[in-house]
Order: structure tokens, then sequence, then C-alpha cells
């Protein structure tokens, strides 16, 4: 059986590898234009090239900060909020506000202060200091530096910006990157794969890491200047609203080098959560989820036919393991044409959506932007009634080929394109298609070398002003996102949009999910998808989770079951794998694995109130529910380079396990005291414990004064985590699950007493509470006697049913931290 298995496993890859050879004349050629192009059209060149702006001459305040002009150049100040300041040099293109949600921001107080040899512009509570030169100091009211610009210089048509780092300053963001969560620990590899001491210089060019990449790849499919600097002195964020290509290296300056456009960028401080509240307050909060989109996702580039996918959830059914989607890749698609599903292959779709549906199962197409060049192609001949597609500066369509052949390409930067795109999905819309699965959209073209994507001087409409696709290329997937969920939201209007977009820039939280791409099949790399999700956390994209076992590859059962258990607490929980490898489930691998994939996958969805309570504050605040270890410590630098755990909301602290064989690992805790999940041992934290990790656990913990809710058969079971001293709070969001009708959210407030806990309950909202019955389940305290709204109440051991209450008292004895 095993060798029937080998040989069909090498079938697979044989074809597979022929499949794509089958690209490479296309490829070929299409490698050779992309390059004669590049040097026939170079990037235009502009004559104020200069090292400084030269001498400052002269200040004048303005509505909202102040004016400053150099011999060579423009400075604009603006505080757009006490603590959230722009910065423009000119000169340069402005941006089409492509990235920026935010618009309308009240009036904010400013000073202008001149002194002999700089100026200083401030509100209450940041201030910026402009030198003679051009070189800047951001401080904070009481005069504390954190962040020292050197005078920027100009070349070509963009910017070399650079500030000096700390010492000690550790850098995250910058989108979606594929390495050690603090970015300036990242050094550059030999070809030999020997890490070098220079460090590494990151791209900001969206790129397909197509097949698969692993540790130390760059750039990848989302590329965001976003970054987040924290110093002993404190944090702060920087976005720059320039999407022009660039790259940014994190030596003892930080450089930040754009190829085009103006130099305008936004500056604030604060703790990590008051820094993404900014940030995501400017370029936009990820709207709620249908909670559906919580659950499990299936996927693999592989389930062809109706037939196909309808035994994959009985699957699901058959091993009573929970599924809320499943993917669909391109082989269900006619010729791989975008807006298609092969009637053939999938007859009666309207049904057979319903069908899924019925079963708690929701169908999500893949869609890719590149249209079929051809004129038997109707989206083609629409497309070129209205001149939707990129052209080369000389008129001609710009056609590069991707998996239909010969593709042409939708503007999206032109609202009317966007909109043409809108109507496409409808039609799926109406058969029950769930949501979209936007792959391919950096845009990703097929090549031999070089760029996997359209040549530079590719021209775009920009909403008007005119561009190439040096500045459009970034925020190419991001607006394919927008005309995305716009259709969804206008055509569907009483349900929420889900799409996951594989390329994006800042703001696509707005819009769409994302997942992690290609990754290849191997420990080191599961272990880099901690960094790489919690960097886009922090990047404003709060929903992301990678391929579950890796992309290209057939992994262990352990290395599966291992990073099944890390996802199971990722907002993106979904196991996807490339058409050239094994179908991969999770009963692929047969017991002890496939029950321990099921406990988990029961603790997530019982979890799912949670989920969906840190998914409503992602909807207030922009916190990314997967968050790092400093969070909530961020004056604990010992947590400054953790990458191998993350929190899940403040309650949950998962740390996956990363190596096959391993069954314990060394955990360092966070401040404050943590319960382990699975004994309900309090360990005090601030320091480093080695936790058991046998195959069907990972070291979880939950932070004292937590208050855990969880779901199961129409229950609310609330788990209740004795703060170690005073009180805690804590609350649950519930609504119907998707549409936009009525919410609620139930508040709770837990007060530590020497002979027992309180615990009050509030609500909020018109929508009805949504369980039957109420399950309290108290850890760290062995009960004596229970009260509720002044009544005495039975318990048992350490569980109580009860119904809705204001006030209850758990008199009980508390266990004591664990001395390790
Ligand atoms: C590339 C995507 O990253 C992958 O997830 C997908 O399976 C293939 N394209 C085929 O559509």
């Amino acid at each position: 059986m095993d060798f029937l298995k080998q040989i069909s496993l090498k079938w697979k890859y044989f074809t597979g590898t022929l499949f794509y050879l089958s690209y490479s004349p296309n490829a070929y050629f299409y490698s050779r234009k992309r390059d004669r192009l590049e040097r026939e059209f170079p990037p235009p060149q502009t004559r104020e090239a200069f090292d400084n702006p030269g001498k400052l001459l002269r200040a004048e305040p303005n509505a909202r900060g102040a004016n400053f002009y150099f011999e060579q150049a423009e400075l604009e100040i603006s505080f757009l909020t006490p603590d959230l300041v722009r910065v423009d040099w000119k000169p340069g293109i402005p941006p089409v506000p492509y990235g920026i949600a935010r618009h309308d921001w009240q009036e904010v107080e400013t000073k202008l202060e001149e002194a002999d040899d700089s100026t200083a512009v401030s509100s209450d509570t940041l201030k910026v200091i402009v030198s003679i030169d051009g070189s800047l100091k951001f401080c904070h009211s009481s005069g504390q530096i954190f962040r020292e610009e050197l005078p920027p210089k100009r070349k070509g048509g963009g910017w070399i910006h650079q500030a000096q780092l700390r010492k000690e300053e550790h850098i995250y963001g910058l989108g979606e990157r594929a390495f050690a969560l603090n970015l300036r620990a990242a050094r550059e590899t030999t070809e030999k794969g020997e890490l070098t001491e220079q460090p590494k210089t990151f791209q900001m060019w969206n790129y397909d890491a197509a097949g698969m990449y692993g540790v130390g790849s760059d750039p990848m499919y989302i590329c965001i200047p976003v970054y987040v600097g924290m110093h002993q002195q404190g944090s702060y964020l920087i976005f720059y609203e320039n999407s022009f290509e660039a790259s940014f290296t994190f030596d003892d300056v930080a450089t930040a080098d754009f190829e085009g456009g103006e130099l305008r960028y936004y500056v604030t401080s604060g703790t990590p959560a008051q820094l993404v509240e900014r940030y995501t307050e400017l370029t936009g909060r990820a709207p709620l989820p249908p909670r559906w989109a919580l659950g499990y996702h299936q996927s693999h580039w592989g389930y062809r036919t109706e037939e196909a996918v309808r035994e994959e959830a009985k699957g699901f059914a058959a091993h009573n393991l929970p599924l809320s989607a499943i993917h669909l890749d391109i082989d269900v698609q006619v010729g791989f044409r975008a807006f298609t599903i092969d009637p053939d292959r999938f007859p009666k779709l309207a049904s057979f959506t319903q069908e899924l549906l019925e079963q708690g199962v929701r169908f999500i197409a893949i869609m890719n932007p590149g249209i079929k060049y051809s004129r038997h192609s109707n989206l083609f001949l629409e497309g070129q009634i209205l001149d939707a597609f990129c052209r080369q500066p000389d008129g001609k369509l710009m056609v590069a080929p991707v998996w239909p052949g010969w593709c042409v390409f939708p503007d999206f930067t032109n609202p009317t394109v966007r909109k043409w795109w809108s109507r496409q999905y409808e039609y799926l819309l109406d058969v029950g298609v769930a949501g979209f699965w936007h792959d391919m959209n950096e845009p990703a073209a097929f090549i031999l070398w070089g760029d996997r994507s359209l040549p530079k001087p590719t021209q775009h409409f920009m909403e008007g002003r005119g561009g190439d696709h040096r500045e459009a290329h970034n925020v190419y997937g991001l607006l394919q996102a927008k005309a995305g969920y716009e259709s969804l939201c206008g055509h569907r209007p009483d349900q929420r949009p889900f799409i996951v977009s594989r390329a994006g820039w800042a703001g696509l939280q707005r819009y769409a999910w994302t997942w992690t791409g290609d990754i290849e099949c191997t420990w080191a790399a599961m272990r880099l998808t901690v960094s790489t999700v919690v960097g886009l956390g922090l990047s404003g994209i709060p929903y992301s989770g990678p391929d579950i076992g890796g992309f290209q590859g057939n992994p262990s059962a352990e290395l599966y079951l291992r990073w099944f258990q890390m996802a199971n607490f990722l907002t993106f929980c979904r196991t996807h794998s490339s058409n050239n490898v094994a179908h991969r489930a999770p009963w692929t691998y047969g017991e002890p694995y496939l029950s321990i994939i099921r406990q988990f996958l029961q603790l997530r969805y019982k979890l799912l109130p949670y989920f969906y309570t840190l998914a409503w504050e992602a909807t207030q605040k922009g916190y990314p529910p997967v968050r790092p270890l400093f969070w909530s410590n961020p004056d604990d630098s010992k947590l400054w380079g953790v990458d191998d755990a993350f929190l899940l909301g403040d309650a949950l602290l998962i740390c996956p396990i990363f190596e096959e064989g391993a069954r314990s690992r060394q955990v360092t805790l966070p401040k404050g005291h943590w319960y382990n999940f699975w004994d309900d041992r309090l360990l005090e934290g601030s320091q480093q414990v080695n936790l058991e990790a046998p195959l069907e656990q990972i070291p979880l913990l939950v932070s004292a004064g937590s208050i855990l809710p969880m779901e199961e058969d129409n229950q609310l079971i609330l788990h209740l985590y004795p703060p170690v001293q005073g009180s805690s709070e804590a609350c649950v969001y519930s609504d119907a699950g998707d549409g936009y009708g009525e919410s609620r959210l139930d508040k709770f407030r837990m007060v530590r007493f020497d002979d027992g806990l309180e615990l009050m309950w509030q609500q909020e909202g018109e929508y009805a509470f949504p369980y039957k019955t109420i399950h309290l389940h108290l850890h760290g305290i062995k009960l004596q006697q229970t009260w509720m709204d002044g009544k005495e109440v039975a318990f048992e051991g350490k569980y109580l049913e009860c119904a809705k209450f204001g006030q209850a008292y758990f008199k009980g004895e508390f266990v004591a931290p664990e001395l390790l």
C-alpha cells in the first residue's frame, strides 16, 4: 500500500512539474519583453537631486502645525491628533490616499517656538524639533526624545530617509516578513545560506514567493512601509504613505529608500496597543467578519469536482470534525479563468452550495486578477470596451502569462474598472458562493528570470492623475480587495463580506484577511509563522494564518499535528497544500493524530465567543487578536525578542512546539501570574519555565484574572481564573454572527477578597442573550460556599450551573502560586 502511495505521489510530482514546464516558453518571451520595456522606459529622472534640503530659511504656522521652507525643499508638519503627526517633505508626487481611511480630523492646538538653531512645533503631547539643517527630533511633552531623523536626501524621483536607532532598539512590522519578529535581528545570508554580519535589507515590492518560501525569503506578498520601534524611552510607529518600490535597512540607522513619490509619513508614540490603535484609526480597521470565518477552513489545490468536495465535507462529518468552509482552487475553473466554475464538474452549483451550507460548510471560490487575453473571453471583451486593462507606455495592452495563458490585467487604480470588476462577483454570490480567495494579485506573472510581476513602466490610471507600476504595484492587491469588498457589501447587504487576499498594502484590513502564502513544509517554516503573523498584526492586519502543514511538501505526522496545534489559536485556521503533494486533511495521519486534532478543533469552536469578542475589539481599537508577548508589558525588554510564542488576546499565551520529538519546551512568562490551562497549576510570571508538551498538548497558559468565555451546546461557559490580587474585567460580545443587526456586550468584573471572589455582571445592547444556560467553571480556588444575587446556591466541585445574575460571591480557598 505504502509503495503504491509513493508511486502515486511521484506521479503527482512528475505531472505537476510537467504542468509548470509547459508555461516556460511564454515565461521566456515575457521575461525578455519585461526587460526590454524596463530598459526602454527607465524611471523619470528629476533635476532636484540633493544630499540635504539646505538651510532652513523660515517657518510659518499653519492650521495644524507649521510649514518650513528650506533652500531646496519644503516641509509641512501637521498634527492630526495631539499624538499623531504627519510630515511631508516636498517636492515629489503626492500619494493617492489609498492607504488612508480617515480624512476628517478634529482641530489640534499647536504652537511654534523658534530658537537659535532650531524651531519646534508641538501639541500638548508631542513636539517636533526642526533643526536648521533639516534634521528632526520627535519628543514627548516631557522633553524625552524618542526618534531622531537625519536630513532627508532626494535622489531620482524619490527620497532617502534615515533615523538613528538606539543600541537596544527593536523593530517590528513592514507587513508580511519571513524573519525573526525583531527585524533588526535579521541578517543577510550568503548564497550558501550562511549568516553574515550585514543587516538585512527588506524590499518593499509585493512578491509572489512562488512555489515555496522559507526563513529569510524577501520580499513577500504584502509589503507595508510601517514599523514600530521599541527602546528604553518608549515605543513609536512610523508609516510612510508612499507605495513606490523601496528598501528598508535597520543598522545603526534605519534607512528607508524610496524610488519615487513625496516623502510623506506619520509618526505616533505610545504603548504597542496605542500605536496600533492610532495606526488603524488612520488606515482603517478590519470590519467584523462573519462568525463562521473564525472556525476551521479546509483547502487543497486538487478538488476538481463536486463529488470531491462533497467527499471532503463528508470526511469531516464522518470523523466528527467541525468545518466552516472549503476553499476551491483554480482547478474548479474553466481553463483557470477568473469568475468561472466548470459547469460540467459542478453542474448544479446553487443546489450544491446549499447542500454544503446545510452542513454548516461555506463554499469559497478562488479568483485571480489576470484575464485570459482572447477574443473568446467575454471578460476580455467587456474590459476592452471599458479600456479596463493596464497598458504599456506605447499604448499596447500589457500582456503577461499566468495560469490561463497570456493574460491582461485590470487596472484597479481606475474607479470605473473597480466598479466593473465588482459586478463580476454577483452571479457567484447569487449561487451561494460565500466568499472569495484573491490569489496571484501582486499581480504575479510567470517568468524565467527577474521580477515576477508586470514591467515597471506599465501605465496606471491612479484615480485620473496617471502613474506607472512603480507606484501602483504595491496597491494592486489592496484595490482588487476594495472592489471585491464593495461588491459583497453592495450585492449581499445582509451578510458580512469574507475575502482572503494574498497581496495587499496599508489598509488591506478594511477589506480582507490574508494567509501567509506558499510556505515550505519544514519545522523552521512553521516557527516562522509566529513572527509573520504577529508582524502582520503590528502592521494593522489582524486576520492571517499559514497553510497548515506547509504548502509544498508532505509534512511528517508530527509536523502536521504541531502545526495544527499552533494554527488552532490563530485567527485564520486553514489547511492548504499544493497540487503535487499528497492530499492533506486532519484524518490523513490516522491515530493518535486525528483524535488530538479533533480535541484541538473542538477547543477552538468552544473558544468562539472569545475569538469573536477579540474580533469585535479589533473593530473598535484595531488590536490584533494575535499579539507579541510584550504587548501589555512593553517595559520588559526581555520580551522584545520573543517570537516562539504568542498571545491570543490578553488571556491566552500559546507556546507551540517546533521540533520533531520534543515533549517539553522553555517558556518565557510575562509578568503577573499564569495558570497552566491543562492542570490549573498557578505559575509566577517574569521567569523562564520548562513546561511539558506531550503529543496531545502544547504549553498553553491563562493569565490570572482572565474570564475566558467558551460555549458548548448552547451554553455559555465562563472560566474564571482569579487574579492574584485586586480585580480584573472582561467582556463577551455577541450578535447574530452575520449581518448588521443588534448586538450585546456582557461585561464582567471579578474582585478578589481574602476569603473568596466576587463576580459582577452588567449587560449592554439590545441583542437577546443567545445562550440557554450559564455554566461557571472556577479555577484556582477550592469552593466552600456560593451566593448569587444574595441567595446561596449549590455547586459541584468547581462547577456551577446558573441563570443570569448581577452579582455572585464564591467563598473558598485560593491555590498558591507554585515555586519553580
Ligand atoms: C498560489 C497560491 O499561493 C496557492 O495557495 C494556490 O494553491 C496556487 N496559487 C494555485 O492556485
